[in-house]
């Protein structure tokens, strides 16, 4: 049988902290048909659809986020954890599955009215994906969708970004925590 998207992901029980599943796609990177899968599969319901720039979150959705926006023609824009940006930021605070955090981009990064697409590996409470589209709408771009490998969807994020109006396409999920 084919593998499927899930079949490259790993899982490693109990990391960071005991009782997490965490849901590993370094796998799924590593091999070549897994991995054009995963950037294919993340451009699905875009055929047709112009985007000026792709938004990759820090740091997994930089590895996915750089090869979708070479599919599409388009820019690539990283949001990055604090302090890794050398020009003048706009900075988003967010709370993490563990912990909190703040993500920045630059500030001439995006142009009002440019059509946006977010990339992330995984979409658990959404604070993440919330913060970058904040970012993007700050500077008057337009967040057209958020796109990710993975969704948590016990975990509220799909909800959350859908209950600001997103799109959100995942390309699998995962029961529980
Ligand atoms: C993970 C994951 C997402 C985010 C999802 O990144 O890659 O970016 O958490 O969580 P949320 O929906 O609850 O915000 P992490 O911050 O662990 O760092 P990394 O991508 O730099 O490894
Ligand atoms: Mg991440």
């Amino acid at each position: 049988m084919t593998p499927t998207i899930r079949d490259y992901i790993r899982t490693i029980p109990d990391f960071p902290h005991a009782g997490i599943m965490f849901r590993d796609v370094t796998t799924l990177f590593a091999d070549a048909r897994g991995f054009r899968m995963a950037v294919d599969q993340l451009l699905t319901p875009y055929a047709g659809i112009r985007f000026d720039k792709v938004v990759g979150l820090e740091a997994r959705g930089f590895i996915l986020g750089g090869a979708v926006a070479h599919q599409l023609s388009a820019g690539f824009v990283p949001a990055r954890k604090k302090g890794k940006l050398p020009g003048a930021v706009i900075s988003e605070a967010y709370q993490l599955e563990y912990g909190e955090a703040v993500i920045e981009i630059h500030d001439d990064a995006l142009k009002p009215g440019e059509r946006v697409l977010i990339v992330d590996d995984l979409l658990a409470t959404g604070g993440t994906a919330e913060a970058g589209i904040r970012l993007c709408q700050r500077l008057g771009a337009e967040v057209i969708g958020c796109a990710f490998v993975i969704d948590l969807p016990d975990l509220g994020g799909r909800a959350r970004l859908e209950g600001l109006g997103m799109a959100v396409h995942a390309l699998t999920h995962f029961d529980g925590a």
